[in-house]
């Protein structure tokens, strides 16, 4: 039996996902993104977790793009579907119920920017470089990019970043909005075990509330948004935690959620 690209391993709530194929920085074959799909359903399905958190395995790189030499082989044919399957990872990591974070701990290029822009939340190492470099091999990017990475940091930074194809530094990254904070290399995991922590321990029903708001609320209309957004506050009026999070409040005391 073949290892698998993806490790897993649970703390406290928190799941942390490692795609390992360091030879290769981490590139996105079939068999990795068909396993890192399995992965996240398996972390949507279990309600032992509560926060995902992905990496990539080694110093160097989060993920270095889709696999180049799969890539090449490829008919056109394949590629659509090669895209399909990657765009379907992409939205499922998207959708997950649970905040899922992105630990950017090295190049995050192509498909590796694609997939650390799904996650709800990204940290970068400020040694990180993050980029679409697509057309420097005659592409564009085939996993979302174009499309998050317009909605994420507007047209200017989309185009800037998959028209010149250069990686930016953390910096900059964190100028354009691409991820949430930079920290030094040496504190990315504890910072970002840190924030995985305190989501873990937040009222998992109104995290998958504001997932849903702003995810989905954010791809309809203002006036749909709005009432999509009152309808995730009305709904978790049934839930047990919005009872005990706001008399923990009044009884000056710390809320116990139970997902409930
Ligand atoms: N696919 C396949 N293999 C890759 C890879 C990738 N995306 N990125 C790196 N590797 C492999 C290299 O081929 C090399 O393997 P060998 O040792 O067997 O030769 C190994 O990983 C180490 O890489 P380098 O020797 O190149 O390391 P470096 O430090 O000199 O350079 C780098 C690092 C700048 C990240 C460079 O590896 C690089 O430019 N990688 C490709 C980045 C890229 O173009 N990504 C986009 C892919 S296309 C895509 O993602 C399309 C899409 O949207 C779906």
């Amino acid at each position: 039996m073949t290892a698998s690209p993806v490790l897993s391993r649970d703390a406290d709530g928190v799941r942390t996902l490692t795609v390992d194929r360091p030879d290769k920085l981490n590139a996105l074959d079939r068999n990795t993104l068909q396993a890192l799909d399995q992965a996240f359903a398996a972390a949507a399905a279990d309600p032992a977790v509560r926060v995902v958190v992905l990496t990539g395995s080694g110093a160097k790189a989060f993920v270095a793009g889709a696999d180049i030499a799969e890539m090449n082989t490829l008919t056109a044919i394949e590629a659509r579907e090669f895209s399909l399957l990657g765009q379907g990872l992409m939205r499922r990591i998207e959708r997950m119920p649970k905040p899922v974070i992105a630990m950017v701990n090295g190049y995050a290029l192509g498909g590796g920017l694609e997939l650390a822009m799904a996650c709800h939340l990204r940290i970068a190492a400020d040694s990180a470089r993050l980029g679409q470099p697509e057309v420097n091999l005659g592409l564009v990017p085939g996993f979302g990019g174009t499309q998050r990475l317009l909605r994420l940091a507007g047209r200017a930074a989309a185009l800037e970043l998959c028209l010149g194809g250069a990686p930016v530094d953390a910096a900059r990254a964190l100028q354009l909005g691409l991820v949430n904070r930079v920290v030094p290399v040496a504190e990315l995991e504890a910072e970002t075990m840190k924030l995985a922590a305190q989501l873990a321990n937040a009222a998992p029903l109104a995290l998958r509330g504001v997932l849903d708001a702003v995810v989905l609320g954010g791809e309809c209309g203002m006036e749909e948004g709005l009432q999509f957004e009152t309808a995730q506050f009305a709904l978790l009026f049934a839930s047990e935690d919005m009872r005990e999070g706001t008399a923990a409040f009044l009884g000056k005391r710390k809320p116990q959620f139970r997902n409930r």
